[in-house]
């Protein structure tokens, strides 16, 4: 029995699913409010948690369930249907499982549709009963009637345990975290192809550029189906996918650029006399540059700069000895997102002693990036060390030329 949507008005203010394609509904909720992801990073335009329900003639499935926060949303826009046969999990993450037991409390008769390491995770992170599953691998289909789910496993976009769903009658590629942005809009197609880049951008910084070698290879999986969208379950519905295909080509393929990420801080202006000083050797010598001032930093800025920069240079004050903790953070996160830059450096102002250079590369000491001679100051930095940050501007510059960055 198909689970059809009612025709029945909804109360005020309820949400009414958006229609894709016959059969095919947007019923996911956008968080304007949400400011923090993971407590770690900024969500300057919010998010969505984006579900779709597929009805088919003789089944139903809902794909993904929302994050908890936003249940209500997803189940005023599922009131009107009678009967969900599957709820089909694509990634574990709370995100978007951590609303399965509350539709699964409305549609018991549900079967969840998971593989298998996601099954196991979602009874860890959801206590869900082993007799909910309907177990799935790779290449396996879920007929609807007239409407079919193929499953390709996309491990490590977020999760191991990630996968997606291609919907061959409409050509729609189900992508989940792949290809999203933490963007809350009243626009369910991504019409704004500027503001969506640019968030798009900030998501696979934050999310996926650890995993830019296994994007590689999901991108050529998924380049064998005829996809005519995606339908991914973080911001607006890509009706063009080349848009977003194009660009994670390019920010998990692309050369590094001729561009130097520049996080900073300053205590008592010291450092900041010497990142204007590399800015402007960097500028006049024609390579861009990132600044990110890390006092209240924005990591997200920070992260986006390193998916095309092909230098790394950190300015840090010293503080009792060691970097200032802000550009430490700064450091350790950016060596955990695994950037494509090929050279790193270090400059700043100490008062007495500074570990500060050592302490600072120590963390990329896994990754292949050469160390070029940093540059630090007692105090505030004199001629020498003016003419040191020079030196340091003309050898990036010429690395980067080296090494054909454009
Ligand atoms: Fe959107 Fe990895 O969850």
């Amino acid at each position: 029995m198909s689970g059809k949507i009612s025709n029945s008005r909804p109360p005020c203010g309820a949400r009414k699913p958006r229609k894709i394609r016959d059969g095919v509904f947007y019923v996911g909720a956008a968080d304007w409010d949400r400011a923090l992801f993971d407590a770690l990073i900024p969500l300057p335009d919010g998010t969505s948690y984006n579900a779709y329900l597929i009805e088919g003639s003789e089944k139903t499935a809902l794909i993904d369930a929302v994050e908890p926060r936003k249940i209500e949303e997803l189940l005023d826009q599922i009131s009107g249907v009678n009967r969900i046969d599957y709820i089909v999990s694509l990634h574990a993450e709370q995100d978007h499982s951590g609303g399965i037991p509350h539709v699964l409390e409305r549609h018991p008769e549900a079967k969840v549709v998971a593989n298998a390491k996601a099954k196991t995770m979602l009874q860890d992170l959801l206590a869900l009963p082993e007799e909910v599953f309907l177990t799935v691998k790779e290449g396996d289909a879920l007929s609807l009637g007239g409407k079919t789910l193929e499953f390709i496993m996309t491990p490590w976009v977020h999760w191991p345990e990630t996968m997606c769903a291609f919907l061959p009658e409409e050509g729609i590629l189900f992508s989940c975290d792949m290809f999203g942005a933490h963007l809350a809009s009243s626009e369910l197609y991504a019409t704004d192809r500027g503001r969506v880049l640019e968030a798009a951008k900030r998501y696979y910084a934050e999310i996926m550029m650890p995993f830019a070698n296994v994007i590689r290879k999901n991108l050529e999986k998924i380049g064998r189906f005829p996809i005519q969208m995606i339908a991914p379950s973080h911001g607006p519905v890509y009706a063009d996918p080349g848009l977003i295909l194009e660009a994670y080509g390019e920010w998990a393929s692309g050369p590094p650029k001729n561009l130097v990420a520049l996080p900073y801080v300053s205590m008592h202006g010291s450092t900041q006399q010497m990142v204007d000083c590399l800015l402007a050797g960097l500028v006049n010598r024609g390579v861009r540059v990132a600044p990110c001032n890390m006092e209240n930093g924005d990591i997200g800025k920070l992260a986006m700069s390193l998916v095309d920069a092909g230098s790394l240079v950190l300015a840090a004050p010293t503080v009792l000895g060691g970097p200032h903790p802000n550009l430490f953070y700064a450091a350790f996160l950016a060596a955990q997102l695994r950037p494509k830059a090929k050279f790193l450096s270090v400059i700043g102002s100490y008062g007495w002693q500074a570990k500060t250079a050592e302490t600072l590369t120590g963390v990329f000491a896994s990754q292949k990036m050469e160390v070029l001679e940093p540059v630090l100051a007692k105090g505030l930095p004199k001629a020498a060390e003016r003419e040191a940050l020079d030196r340091l501007a003309a050898t990036i510059a010429e690395k980067h030329r080296e090494n054909g960055f454009a």
